[in-house]
Protein backbone atom coordinates (compact mmCIF):
# COMPACT_ATOMS: atom_id res chain seq x y z
CA UNK A 1 0.00 0.00 0.00
CA UNK A 2 1.36 3.45 -0.91
CA UNK A 3 2.34 5.54 1.93
CA UNK A 4 -0.42 8.18 0.92
CA UNK A 5 -2.99 5.96 2.02
CA UNK A 6 -4.62 5.25 -1.57
CA UNK A 7 -4.71 1.99 -2.98
CA UNK A 8 -6.24 1.55 -6.53
CA UNK A 9 -8.57 -1.68 -6.46
CA UNK A 10 -8.76 -2.23 -9.96
CA UNK A 11 -10.31 -5.75 -9.42
CA UNK A 12 -13.41 -4.29 -7.93
CA UNK A 13 -16.81 -4.29 -9.98
CA UNK A 14 -17.69 -0.93 -11.67
CA UNK A 15 -19.72 1.28 -9.01
CA UNK A 16 -17.81 0.00 -6.43
CA UNK A 17 -16.08 2.14 -4.09
CA UNK A 18 -11.94 1.88 -5.24
CA UNK A 19 -10.27 4.43 -3.87
CA UNK A 20 -9.98 4.12 -0.10
CA UNK A 21 -8.12 6.97 1.10
CA UNK A 22 -7.23 7.02 5.22
CA UNK A 23 -9.45 9.25 6.77
CA UNK A 24 -7.66 12.30 8.14
CA UNK A 25 -6.63 12.74 11.69
CA UNK A 26 -8.73 14.57 13.91
CA UNK A 27 -7.97 18.37 13.95
CA UNK A 28 -8.86 21.88 13.64
CA UNK A 29 -8.18 23.21 10.49
CA UNK A 30 -8.26 27.11 10.34
CA UNK A 31 -8.32 28.76 7.21
CA UNK A 32 -7.06 32.41 7.27
CA UNK A 33 -8.60 34.51 4.83
CA UNK A 34 -12.32 32.93 5.47
CA UNK A 35 -14.46 35.64 3.91
CA UNK A 36 -12.69 35.04 0.24
CA UNK A 37 -13.02 33.99 -2.67
CA UNK A 38 -10.68 30.40 -2.46
CA UNK A 39 -12.35 29.66 0.47
CA UNK A 40 -16.25 29.96 -1.03
CA UNK A 41 -15.26 28.05 -4.59
CA UNK A 42 -12.11 25.77 -3.75
CA UNK A 43 -12.09 25.13 0.38
CA UNK A 44 -14.97 24.74 1.62
CA UNK A 45 -16.95 22.63 -1.39
CA UNK A 46 -13.30 20.69 -0.97
CA UNK A 47 -13.98 19.36 2.83
CA UNK A 48 -17.97 19.44 2.35
CA UNK A 49 -17.10 16.64 -0.35
CA UNK A 50 -14.25 14.68 1.46
CA UNK A 51 -16.63 14.69 4.64
CA UNK A 52 -19.19 13.27 1.94
CA UNK A 53 -16.73 10.78 1.02
CA UNK A 54 -16.61 9.68 4.70
CA UNK A 55 -12.88 11.02 4.53
CA UNK A 56 -12.51 13.45 7.52
CA UNK A 57 -13.02 11.93 11.47
CA UNK A 58 -15.77 13.02 13.30
CA UNK A 59 -13.31 14.84 15.35
CA UNK A 60 -12.21 17.85 12.68
CA UNK A 61 -13.22 21.49 13.35
CA UNK A 62 -13.38 23.92 10.56
CA UNK A 63 -12.48 27.33 11.35
CA UNK A 64 -12.95 30.57 9.22
CA UNK A 65 -10.91 33.15 10.64
CA UNK A 66 -10.70 36.67 8.87
CA UNK A 67 -11.41 40.84 9.44
CA UNK A 68 -14.63 40.73 8.66
CA UNK A 69 -16.86 40.70 12.52
CA UNK A 70 -19.28 37.84 10.64
CA UNK A 71 -20.67 34.95 13.19
CA UNK A 72 -20.43 31.33 13.03
CA UNK A 73 -24.27 31.44 11.88
CA UNK A 74 -23.80 34.27 9.19
CA UNK A 75 -20.04 32.00 8.03
CA UNK A 76 -22.05 28.91 8.17
CA UNK A 77 -24.45 30.50 5.42
CA UNK A 78 -22.25 32.30 3.15
CA UNK A 79 -20.16 28.93 2.30
CA UNK A 80 -23.18 26.84 2.00
CA UNK A 81 -23.82 28.91 -1.07
CA UNK A 82 -20.38 27.75 -2.24
CA UNK A 83 -20.70 23.96 -1.43
CA UNK A 84 -24.47 24.43 -3.43
CA UNK A 85 -22.54 25.71 -6.09
CA UNK A 86 -19.20 23.86 -6.60
CA UNK A 87 -19.65 21.17 -4.02
CA UNK A 88 -21.47 18.40 -6.35
CA UNK A 89 -24.53 17.31 -5.15
CA UNK A 90 -26.37 18.56 -2.58
CA UNK A 91 -27.49 16.75 0.56
CA UNK A 92 -29.05 17.94 3.68
CA UNK A 93 -27.92 15.80 5.58
CA UNK A 94 -24.64 16.06 5.10
CA UNK A 95 -24.36 19.60 5.38
CA UNK A 96 -26.77 19.53 8.27
CA UNK A 97 -23.48 17.20 9.96
CA UNK A 98 -20.84 18.80 7.94
CA UNK A 99 -22.22 22.76 9.11
CA UNK A 100 -22.36 21.80 12.48
CA UNK A 101 -18.02 21.85 12.47
CA UNK A 102 -17.98 24.93 11.25
CA UNK A 103 -16.82 28.03 12.99
CA UNK A 104 -15.76 31.39 12.73
CA UNK A 105 -13.39 33.48 14.65
CA UNK A 106 -12.92 36.82 14.04
CA UNK A 107 -9.01 38.25 13.43
CA UNK A 108 -7.31 40.33 11.91
CA UNK A 109 -4.21 39.35 10.07
CA UNK A 110 -2.48 42.43 10.29
CA UNK A 111 -2.39 42.21 13.77
CA UNK A 112 -0.64 40.62 15.86
CA UNK A 113 -2.09 41.25 18.73
CA UNK A 114 -5.69 39.33 17.44
CA UNK A 115 -3.02 35.69 17.26
CA UNK A 116 -3.22 34.87 21.13
CA UNK A 117 -7.20 35.67 21.06
CA UNK A 118 -7.34 33.65 18.39
CA UNK A 119 -6.05 30.52 19.59
CA UNK A 120 -7.86 31.12 23.11
CA UNK A 121 -10.88 30.70 20.68
CA UNK A 122 -9.52 27.55 18.96
CA UNK A 123 -9.04 25.87 22.21
CA UNK A 124 -12.52 26.12 23.29
CA UNK A 125 -13.52 24.99 20.24
CA UNK A 126 -10.75 22.61 20.45
CA UNK A 127 -12.25 20.89 23.72
CA UNK A 128 -8.79 19.42 24.15
CA UNK A 129 -5.14 19.89 22.47
CA UNK A 130 -5.67 19.10 19.00
CA UNK A 131 -3.83 18.84 15.78
CA UNK A 132 -3.80 22.35 13.84
CA UNK A 133 -3.70 22.70 10.02
CA UNK A 134 -3.13 26.79 8.88
CA UNK A 135 -4.18 27.51 6.13
CA UNK A 136 -2.92 31.06 4.88
CA UNK A 137 -6.12 31.74 2.14
CA UNK A 138 -4.70 35.72 1.94
CA UNK A 139 -3.25 38.08 -0.06
CA UNK A 140 0.11 36.79 -0.51
CA UNK A 141 2.07 39.80 1.16
CA UNK A 142 0.58 37.94 4.14
CA UNK A 143 2.15 35.07 4.43
CA UNK A 144 5.19 35.90 5.97
CA UNK A 145 4.12 38.40 9.08
CA UNK A 146 1.16 35.39 9.68
CA UNK A 147 3.90 32.98 10.16
CA UNK A 148 5.27 35.44 12.49
CA UNK A 149 2.43 36.14 14.37
CA UNK A 150 1.75 32.20 14.28
CA UNK A 151 4.76 31.22 16.38
CA UNK A 152 4.77 34.63 18.28
CA UNK A 153 1.35 33.30 19.72
CA UNK A 154 2.98 29.92 20.28
CA UNK A 155 0.39 28.48 17.76
CA UNK A 156 3.57 26.90 15.40
CA UNK A 157 5.30 24.95 18.46
CA UNK A 158 4.60 21.14 18.02
CA UNK A 159 3.67 20.34 21.59
CA UNK A 160 0.14 19.83 21.64
CA UNK A 161 -0.05 17.85 18.39
CA UNK A 162 1.33 18.35 15.10
CA UNK A 163 0.93 22.32 13.29
CA UNK A 164 1.09 22.55 9.63
CA UNK A 165 0.89 25.63 7.32
CA UNK A 166 -0.37 25.59 3.95
CA UNK A 167 1.06 28.52 1.75
CA UNK A 168 -0.65 29.35 -1.79
CA UNK A 169 1.01 30.37 -4.42
CA UNK A 170 2.19 32.78 -5.68
CA UNK A 171 5.17 31.69 -3.54
CA UNK A 172 7.45 34.66 -4.07
CA UNK A 173 8.07 36.47 -7.25
CA UNK A 174 11.55 36.16 -7.77
CA UNK A 175 13.92 33.85 -6.91
CA UNK A 176 15.33 36.65 -3.76
CA UNK A 177 11.78 37.17 -2.50
CA UNK A 178 10.86 33.23 -2.61
CA UNK A 179 14.05 32.42 -0.85
CA UNK A 180 13.63 35.53 1.85
CA UNK A 181 9.84 33.75 2.16
CA UNK A 182 11.55 31.08 2.82
CA UNK A 183 13.73 31.65 5.39
CA UNK A 184 10.99 33.73 7.43
CA UNK A 185 8.88 30.90 7.17
CA UNK A 186 11.69 28.58 8.42
CA UNK A 187 12.08 31.02 11.54
CA UNK A 188 8.54 30.09 12.48
CA UNK A 189 7.59 26.40 11.02
CA UNK A 190 10.20 23.76 9.84
CA UNK A 191 10.16 21.99 6.73
CA UNK A 192 7.60 18.88 7.46
CA UNK A 193 4.83 21.46 8.79
CA UNK A 194 5.20 23.42 5.53
CA UNK A 195 2.77 22.84 2.33
CA UNK A 196 3.67 24.75 -0.87
CA UNK A 197 0.04 24.24 -2.92
CA UNK A 198 0.02 23.74 -6.24
CA UNK A 199 -2.85 22.71 -7.29
CA UNK A 200 -1.95 21.19 -10.97
CA UNK A 201 -0.33 18.67 -8.59
CA UNK A 202 -3.85 17.82 -7.25
CA UNK A 203 -5.43 16.88 -10.60
CA UNK A 204 -6.15 13.40 -10.87
CA UNK A 205 -4.57 13.61 -14.79
CA UNK A 206 -1.26 15.10 -13.47
CA UNK A 207 -1.14 12.04 -10.67
CA UNK A 208 -1.58 9.62 -13.43
CA UNK A 209 1.69 10.68 -14.86
CA UNK A 210 3.49 8.58 -12.28
CA UNK A 211 1.22 5.62 -12.22
CA UNK A 212 1.88 6.06 -16.25
CA UNK A 213 5.33 5.88 -15.83
CA UNK A 214 6.00 3.63 -13.08
CA UNK A 215 3.23 1.49 -12.80
CA UNK A 216 3.71 -0.28 -16.35
CA UNK A 217 6.94 -1.81 -17.97
CA UNK A 218 5.77 -0.59 -21.66
CA UNK A 219 6.44 3.55 -21.51
CA UNK A 220 9.48 3.86 -19.54
CA UNK A 221 12.16 1.99 -21.65
CA UNK A 222 11.30 4.39 -24.47
CA UNK A 223 10.67 7.24 -22.00
CA UNK A 224 14.89 8.93 -22.72
CA UNK A 225 16.81 10.53 -25.51
CA UNK A 226 17.13 7.48 -27.49
CA UNK A 227 13.38 7.31 -28.56
CA UNK A 228 11.64 10.75 -27.91
CA UNK A 229 12.18 13.91 -30.37
CA UNK A 230 11.08 16.36 -28.35
CA UNK A 231 8.11 16.79 -25.66
CA UNK A 232 5.19 19.70 -25.61
CA UNK A 233 3.59 20.72 -22.48
CA UNK A 234 0.95 23.16 -23.11
CA UNK A 235 -1.66 24.58 -20.77
CA UNK A 236 -3.96 27.30 -22.95
CA UNK A 237 -6.98 28.83 -21.39
CA UNK A 238 -9.78 30.30 -23.20
CA UNK A 239 -10.56 33.10 -20.72
CA UNK A 240 -8.87 36.31 -20.70
CA UNK A 241 -7.54 38.12 -17.54
CA UNK A 242 -11.42 39.12 -16.34
CA UNK A 243 -11.21 41.20 -13.34
CA UNK A 244 -7.77 39.63 -12.14
CA UNK A 245 -5.68 42.92 -13.72
CA UNK A 246 -4.18 44.08 -10.83
CA UNK A 247 -2.44 40.82 -9.60
CA UNK A 248 -1.91 39.29 -13.12
CA UNK A 249 -0.35 43.18 -13.96
CA UNK A 250 2.79 42.61 -11.82
CA UNK A 251 3.55 38.92 -12.21
CA UNK A 252 2.83 37.67 -16.01
CA UNK A 253 2.26 34.39 -17.41
CA UNK A 254 5.56 33.34 -16.01
CA UNK A 255 5.39 33.73 -12.86
CA UNK A 256 1.14 32.80 -12.61
CA UNK A 257 1.72 29.71 -14.48
CA UNK A 258 5.26 28.29 -15.80
CA UNK A 259 6.98 28.96 -12.52
CA UNK A 260 4.65 26.45 -10.37
CA UNK A 261 2.26 24.52 -12.50
CA UNK A 262 3.93 24.01 -16.07
CA UNK A 263 7.41 23.28 -14.16
CA UNK A 264 5.89 21.14 -11.87
CA UNK A 265 4.39 19.04 -14.82
CA UNK A 266 7.44 18.91 -16.49
CA UNK A 267 9.09 17.49 -13.28
CA UNK A 268 6.91 14.86 -13.43
CA UNK A 269 7.58 13.66 -16.75
CA UNK A 270 11.09 14.33 -16.88
CA UNK A 271 11.83 13.10 -13.44
CA UNK A 272 14.19 9.53 -13.13
CA UNK A 273 11.87 7.37 -10.78
CA UNK A 274 11.78 7.96 -6.98
CA UNK A 275 12.68 5.17 -4.55
CA UNK A 276 8.81 5.27 -3.26
CA UNK A 277 6.39 7.82 -3.18
CA UNK A 278 7.43 8.66 -0.37
CA UNK A 279 7.44 12.91 0.00
CA UNK A 280 11.10 13.27 0.35
CA UNK A 281 11.65 10.69 -2.26
CA UNK A 282 9.66 12.07 -4.82
CA UNK A 283 11.01 15.54 -4.47
CA UNK A 284 14.19 14.86 -4.45
CA UNK A 285 13.68 13.52 -8.10
CA UNK A 286 11.74 16.79 -8.84
CA UNK A 287 14.45 18.74 -7.34
CA UNK A 288 17.18 16.82 -9.45
CA UNK A 289 15.58 17.60 -12.60
CA UNK A 290 14.94 20.79 -12.30
CA UNK A 291 18.59 21.53 -11.54
CA UNK A 292 19.51 19.92 -14.38
CA UNK A 293 17.87 22.27 -16.68
CA UNK A 294 20.07 24.40 -18.63
CA UNK A 295 19.58 27.86 -18.22
CA UNK A 296 17.11 29.16 -20.94
CA UNK A 297 18.60 31.34 -23.65
CA UNK A 298 16.54 34.39 -24.42
CA UNK A 299 16.47 33.18 -27.63
CA UNK A 300 14.59 30.19 -26.97
CA UNK A 301 11.97 32.33 -25.84
CA UNK A 302 8.75 33.83 -26.87
CA UNK A 303 6.67 36.02 -25.24
CA UNK A 304 3.05 38.03 -26.42
CA UNK A 305 0.42 39.85 -25.27
CA UNK A 306 -3.32 39.27 -26.30
CA UNK A 307 -4.60 42.53 -28.02
CA UNK A 308 -7.22 43.94 -25.73
CA UNK A 309 -5.29 42.94 -22.69
CA UNK A 310 -4.28 46.51 -21.76
CA UNK A 311 -8.23 47.62 -21.37
CA UNK A 312 -8.33 45.43 -19.30
CA UNK A 313 -9.39 46.76 -15.41
CA UNK A 314 -6.31 47.64 -13.11
CA UNK A 315 -3.92 46.80 -16.33
CA UNK A 316 -1.40 49.47 -17.12
CA UNK A 317 -2.49 51.33 -20.21
CA UNK A 318 1.43 50.57 -21.63
CA UNK A 319 1.74 47.52 -20.11
CA UNK A 320 4.32 45.34 -21.13
CA UNK A 321 3.42 42.08 -19.31
CA UNK A 322 3.56 38.87 -21.52
CA UNK A 323 -0.25 37.11 -21.36
CA UNK A 324 1.90 33.83 -23.35
CA UNK A 325 4.63 32.41 -23.52
CA UNK A 326 6.58 29.27 -24.91
CA UNK A 327 9.79 28.27 -23.89
CA UNK A 328 12.49 25.99 -24.87
CA UNK A 329 14.04 24.14 -22.43
CA UNK A 330 16.88 21.48 -22.76
CA UNK A 331 17.89 19.03 -19.45
CA UNK A 332 20.85 18.21 -19.50
CA UNK A 333 21.29 14.85 -18.12
CA UNK A 334 21.99 11.47 -19.34
CA UNK A 335 18.23 10.59 -20.23
CA UNK A 336 16.80 13.83 -22.27
CA UNK A 337 20.29 15.70 -23.20
CA UNK A 338 19.32 16.56 -26.82
CA UNK A 339 15.54 16.75 -26.45
CA UNK A 340 13.75 19.71 -26.59
CA UNK A 341 10.71 20.39 -23.84
CA UNK A 342 8.55 22.81 -25.61
CA UNK A 343 6.40 25.26 -22.89
CA UNK A 344 3.63 27.39 -23.90
CA UNK A 345 0.83 28.90 -22.06
CA UNK A 346 -1.50 32.00 -22.23
CA UNK A 347 -4.76 33.39 -22.05
CA UNK A 348 -7.01 34.19 -24.51
CA UNK A 349 -6.64 31.08 -26.66
CA UNK A 350 -9.04 29.74 -28.75
CA UNK A 351 -9.89 26.81 -26.32
CA UNK A 352 -9.21 25.77 -22.63
CA UNK A 353 -6.60 22.72 -22.57
CA UNK A 354 -3.69 21.32 -20.50
CA UNK A 355 -1.95 18.55 -22.52
CA UNK A 356 1.60 17.14 -22.69
CA UNK A 357 2.92 15.31 -26.20
CA UNK A 358 5.43 12.77 -25.92
CA UNK A 359 6.53 12.46 -30.01
CA UNK A 360 8.52 9.82 -30.57
CA UNK A 361 10.98 9.71 -33.10
CA UNK A 362 10.61 8.02 -36.93
CA UNK A 363 11.97 4.55 -37.39
CA UNK A 364 15.14 4.39 -38.76
CA UNK A 365 14.94 2.77 -41.49
CA UNK A 366 11.48 3.08 -43.54
CA UNK A 367 11.10 -0.35 -45.49
CA UNK A 368 7.46 0.15 -46.98
CA UNK A 369 6.37 2.07 -49.70
CA UNK A 370 6.25 5.65 -48.98
CA UNK A 371 6.23 8.35 -51.44
CA UNK A 372 9.26 10.54 -51.74
CA UNK A 373 10.01 13.27 -48.99
CA UNK A 374 6.47 11.57 -47.40
CA UNK A 375 6.81 10.57 -44.13
CA UNK A 376 4.91 8.75 -40.89
CA UNK A 377 2.98 11.01 -38.94
CA UNK A 378 5.01 10.93 -35.77
CA UNK A 379 3.81 8.43 -32.72
CA UNK A 380 3.04 10.70 -30.32
CA UNK A 381 1.64 10.07 -26.79
CA UNK A 382 -0.85 12.22 -25.33
CA UNK A 383 -1.70 12.82 -22.04
CA UNK A 384 -4.67 14.93 -21.48
CA UNK A 385 -5.08 16.47 -18.32
CA UNK A 386 -7.87 18.61 -18.60
CA UNK A 387 -11.11 19.30 -20.10
CA UNK A 388 -11.21 15.99 -21.67
CA UNK A 389 -9.18 13.80 -19.21
CA UNK A 390 -7.48 10.98 -20.73
CA UNK A 391 -4.05 9.27 -22.58
CA UNK A 392 -4.10 8.80 -25.70
CA UNK A 393 -1.44 7.46 -27.97
CA UNK A 394 -0.79 7.58 -32.20
CA UNK A 395 1.05 4.69 -33.95
CA UNK A 396 1.05 3.75 -37.69
CA UNK A 397 -0.87 1.09 -39.38
CA UNK A 398 -0.98 -0.86 -42.40
CA UNK A 399 -4.85 -0.09 -44.62
CA UNK A 400 -6.48 -2.98 -45.16
CA UNK A 401 -6.30 -4.60 -48.79
CA UNK A 402 -3.38 -2.42 -49.88
CA UNK A 403 0.27 -3.39 -50.48
CA UNK A 404 2.06 -1.47 -47.75
CA UNK A 405 0.14 1.84 -47.06
CA UNK A 406 0.51 3.28 -43.92
CA UNK A 407 -2.03 5.25 -42.36
CA UNK A 408 -1.72 6.45 -38.86
CA UNK A 409 -4.37 5.42 -36.00
CA UNK A 410 -4.93 6.19 -32.52
CA UNK A 411 -5.89 4.50 -29.46
CA UNK A 412 -7.67 5.95 -26.59
CA UNK A 413 -7.99 5.95 -22.73
CA UNK A 414 -11.01 8.40 -21.48
CA UNK A 415 -11.53 8.51 -17.85
CA UNK A 416 -15.10 9.16 -19.16
CA UNK A 417 -15.38 5.78 -20.74
CA UNK A 418 -12.92 3.86 -18.28
CA UNK A 419 -14.33 5.13 -14.74
CA UNK A 420 -17.82 5.75 -15.88
CA UNK A 421 -19.44 6.11 -12.06
CA UNK A 422 -16.24 8.43 -10.80
CA UNK A 423 -16.60 12.02 -10.85
CA UNK A 424 -12.97 13.23 -11.33
CA UNK A 425 -12.47 15.36 -7.43
CA UNK A 426 -11.54 18.62 -7.83
CA UNK A 427 -7.71 18.73 -6.83
CA UNK A 428 -8.07 20.91 -3.50
CA UNK A 429 -10.03 17.70 -2.69
CA UNK A 430 -7.15 15.59 -2.51
CA UNK A 431 -4.35 18.11 -1.75
CA UNK A 432 -6.46 19.01 1.90
CA UNK A 433 -6.84 15.36 2.57
CA UNK A 434 -3.03 14.78 2.15
CA UNK A 435 -2.00 18.13 4.01
CA UNK A 436 -4.53 16.79 7.05
CA UNK A 437 -2.74 13.10 6.33
CA UNK A 438 0.76 14.65 6.62
CA UNK A 439 1.99 13.67 3.32
CA UNK A 440 3.15 16.28 1.36
CA UNK A 441 4.30 14.38 -1.83
CA UNK A 442 2.21 16.61 -3.85
CA UNK A 443 3.17 20.23 -2.35
CA UNK A 444 6.40 22.04 -3.51
CA UNK A 445 9.68 21.86 -1.32
CA UNK A 446 11.24 25.18 -0.81
CA UNK A 447 14.32 23.89 -2.91
CA UNK A 448 12.22 23.11 -5.83
CA UNK A 449 10.73 26.34 -5.39
CA UNK A 450 13.92 28.09 -5.29
CA UNK A 451 14.85 25.96 -8.55
CA UNK A 452 12.21 27.24 -10.61
CA UNK A 453 12.91 30.53 -9.92
CA UNK A 454 16.25 30.40 -10.18
CA UNK A 455 15.47 29.10 -13.98
CA UNK A 456 12.87 32.12 -14.78
CA UNK A 457 14.58 35.11 -13.44
CA UNK A 458 17.05 35.17 -16.00
CA UNK A 459 14.24 35.38 -18.56
CA UNK A 460 12.35 37.77 -16.82
CA UNK A 461 15.14 39.90 -16.51
CA UNK A 462 16.28 39.51 -20.16
CA UNK A 463 12.84 40.90 -21.65
CA UNK A 464 13.10 44.01 -19.41
CA UNK A 465 16.63 44.56 -19.78
CA UNK A 466 17.26 43.52 -23.36
CA UNK A 467 13.77 43.71 -25.17
CA UNK A 468 15.09 43.11 -28.47
CA UNK A 469 15.94 39.83 -28.31
CA UNK A 470 12.77 38.62 -27.83
CA UNK A 471 10.11 41.27 -28.20
CA UNK A 472 6.91 41.41 -26.66
CA UNK A 473 4.28 40.24 -29.72
CA UNK A 474 0.94 40.82 -29.91
CA UNK A 475 -1.35 38.20 -30.80
CA UNK A 476 -5.47 38.27 -31.80
CA UNK A 477 -7.44 36.60 -28.94
CA UNK A 478 -8.70 33.50 -29.84
CA UNK A 479 -5.38 32.47 -31.67
CA UNK A 480 -2.41 30.42 -30.56
CA UNK A 481 -0.10 33.28 -29.58
CA UNK A 482 2.01 34.76 -32.04
CA UNK A 483 3.87 33.04 -35.15
CA UNK A 484 7.07 33.55 -33.35
CA UNK A 485 5.85 30.41 -30.97
CA UNK A 486 5.54 28.36 -34.31
CA UNK A 487 8.68 29.74 -35.65
CA UNK A 488 10.56 28.19 -32.34
CA UNK A 489 9.74 24.73 -33.38
CA UNK A 490 10.16 25.01 -37.12
CA UNK A 491 14.04 26.02 -36.02
CA UNK A 492 14.37 21.85 -35.03
CA UNK A 493 12.22 20.83 -37.25
CA UNK A 494 9.07 20.49 -34.78
CA UNK A 495 5.13 21.48 -34.85
CA UNK A 496 3.27 22.17 -32.06
CA UNK A 497 0.88 19.23 -31.62
CA UNK A 498 -2.75 20.14 -30.15
CA UNK A 499 -3.80 17.93 -27.19
CA UNK A 500 -7.15 17.61 -26.04
CA UNK A 501 -9.79 20.34 -26.24
CA UNK A 502 -13.77 20.18 -25.46
CA UNK A 503 -14.16 17.67 -28.99
CA UNK A 504 -11.32 15.24 -27.46
CA UNK A 505 -7.62 14.62 -28.25
CA UNK A 506 -6.46 16.33 -31.70
CA UNK A 507 -3.09 14.50 -31.60
C1 LIG B 1 -3.90 29.73 -11.43
C2 LIG B 1 -3.53 30.99 -12.14
O1 LIG B 1 -2.83 29.28 -10.65
O2 LIG B 1 -4.25 28.73 -12.36
C3 LIG B 1 -4.65 31.45 -13.03
O3 LIG B 1 -3.24 32.01 -11.20
C4 LIG B 1 -5.11 30.35 -13.94
O4 LIG B 1 -4.28 32.58 -13.80
C5 LIG B 1 -5.36 29.06 -13.16
O5 LIG B 1 -6.31 30.77 -14.56
C6 LIG B 1 -5.62 27.90 -14.08
O6 LIG B 1 -6.03 26.79 -13.34
P1 LIG B 1 -6.99 25.68 -13.97
O7 LIG B 1 -7.09 24.65 -12.90
O8 LIG B 1 -8.27 26.36 -14.27
O9 LIG B 1 -6.30 25.19 -15.20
Amino acid sequence: MAESGIRLHTSLPPGEPYLIPRAADPCALVIFGATGDLTHRKLIPALYRNRKKGRLWDRTRIVGVARRDWSTDYFREHVLDGVKKFGGTFDEKVWTDFASRLHYVRGDLEVPADFPQVDARLREIEGKPANRLYYLATAPEHYGPACDALAAAGMAAETEGWRRVVIEKPFGHDLSSAEALNHRVHASFREHQVYRIDHYLGKETAQNIMFLRFANTLFEPVWNRRYVSNVQITVAENVDVGTRGGYYDQAGVLRDMFQNHLLQLLSLVAMEPPASLNANAVRNEKAKVLGNIRPIRLEDTVRGQYDGYRAAERVAPDSQTPTFAALKLCIDNWRWKGVPFYLRSGKAMPSRTSSIIVEFQAPPDVMFGLARNQSFTPNMLSICIQPEEGIHLRFETKVPDTLAESRSARMDFSYRDAFPDVVLPDAYERLLLDALKGDASLFARSDGIEIAWALLDPVLDGWTKTPAVSPLHSYAPKTWGPAAADELLARAGHVWRYGCGEEGCSI
